[in-house]
């Protein structure tokens, strides 16, 4: 068993993330009392012979996540089940699975009883080498993403590589889009490491994801603890996204959400171009060694309306003022925020999408 901790400050309380290759956390888990396993039904499939054999079966509630699911509806069942088995505030959930479960069983745990032990195990590329910590938790409502939630981090997370290796193909390269997207945010020496890992994260070997998830996780330490609450310096983590989710909302979500935000670096380091703040060589060496070798979409089979590409960020319900926001990578990897980003900038860079390579 070979254990490395990364301890994180909060505001609501103190967490960390053990990653451990082996079961022996599992061991940990089981001895918590009071304790309900929700885990989800992939991950049910493909490990409970294996990794998850030794937990007890009839405190385990598998659940059937789908994005439909991360609504109001969709936290009866788990409400349901907590208090039904353990109807007492020491109560103690343990949930095992991607990020929709992350926000599903993290919303149960901020509310019941106005908050319980909550232990989480990320079971996604996305959940372990992001989403898992910044406390944030969150539900769908009336067709927009992530509308209601609270901020309630678990008390520990536990990290193991091994259940990437069942994950199919779009959800891991999803996952791997965020990893990319911080470690170009943690500067030169991260990307050079990541440069070195690249085949070996293809492969999807479990020590090299452990150490490239540990990087990913360092790295967004460092903004959640300076701004917990998503006030300023945060907002630095959605380099990709400004782009990136108007893609994802033009193309129906047909593209996977870390891929858009791989097209979504790459358009914001094209502004940055045309404002001078990064040079062409600098963004076509990021470009062709960094972005393009993670990039699943074929650019030749896709074009996007740009018209419906600014209308989508316009719609962006976290827009303030008229002009829209991005965030873009300067020539040292300085990262910075401008809320002046205009509507022809958006139809330049999109226009030169399909001739870039
Ligand atoms: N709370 C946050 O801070 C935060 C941050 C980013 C994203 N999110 C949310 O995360 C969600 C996306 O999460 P995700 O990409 O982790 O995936 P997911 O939870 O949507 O799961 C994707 C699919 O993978 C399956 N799966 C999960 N683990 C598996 C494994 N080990 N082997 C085989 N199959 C497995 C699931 O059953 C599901 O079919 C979105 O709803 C997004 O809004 C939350
Ligand atoms: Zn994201």
């Amino acid at each position: 068993m070979s254990l490395t901790r990364i301890p994180l400050k909060s505001n609501i309380k103190n967490y960390f993330v053990d990653f451990d290759d082996s079961d022996g956390f599992l061991g940990n888990l089981i001895s918590i009392p009071n304790v309900i396993f929700v885990i989800d039904s992939n991950v049910w499939k493909f490990h409970r012979a294996g990794l998850l054999s030794v937990l007890p079966k009839d405190s385990v509630l598998v659940y059937e996540v789908s994005e439909a699911c991360k609504s109001l509806d969709g936290l009866r069942p788990i409400y349901d089940e907590m208090i039904k088995q353990a109807a007492k505030k020491n109560a103690a959930l343990v949930s095992i699975g991607g990020g929709i479960l992350q926000d599903l069983t993290g919303f149960v745990a901020s509310t019941l009883y106005r908050g319980i032990k909550w232990v989480f195990v990320p079971t996604t590329m996305l959940a372990q080498c992001d989403s898992c910590i910044g406390a944030k938790t969150s539900l769908n409502y009336q067709g927009f993403k992530n509308l209601l939630g609270t901020f309630y981090p678990p008390n520990e997370i536990y990290v193991n590589t091994r259940f990437l290796t069942t994950q199919e193909d779009d959800v891991f390269f999803s996952g791997v889009g965020e990893l990319v997207k911080l470690h170009l945010i943690g500067g030169e020496e991260a990307v050079n490491k990541l440069l070195t890992e690249i085949p070996y994260i293809f492969k999807r070997e479990e020590s090299v994801l452990s150490n490239a998830i540990h990087r990913s996780l360092f790295i967004k330490k460092g903004y959640i603890e300076a701004d917990e609450f998503d006030q300023g310096r945060r907002n630095i983590l959605n380099f990709g996204h400004c782009f990136g989710h108007a893609l994802e909302s033009v193309t129906n979500f047909k593209i996977s959400h870390g891929q858009a935000v791989i097209l979504g670096m790459i358009l914001a380091n094209s502004v940055a171009v045309s404002r001078n703040l990064l040079s062409i060589e600098n963004s076509l060496y990021i470009r062709r060694k960094i972005l393009f070798p993670f990039l699943k979409i074929n650019l030749d089979k896709i074009r996007f309306d740009s018209n419906n590409v600014v209308r989508a960020m316009e719609n962006d319900k976290k827009r303030l003022g008229n002009d829209l926001a991005l965030i873009m990578m300067k020539d040292n990897y300085e990262m910075i925020r401008v809320n002046d980003l205009k509507a022809m900038e958006v139809k330049a860079v999109l226009e030169g999408l399909n001739e870039i390579n």
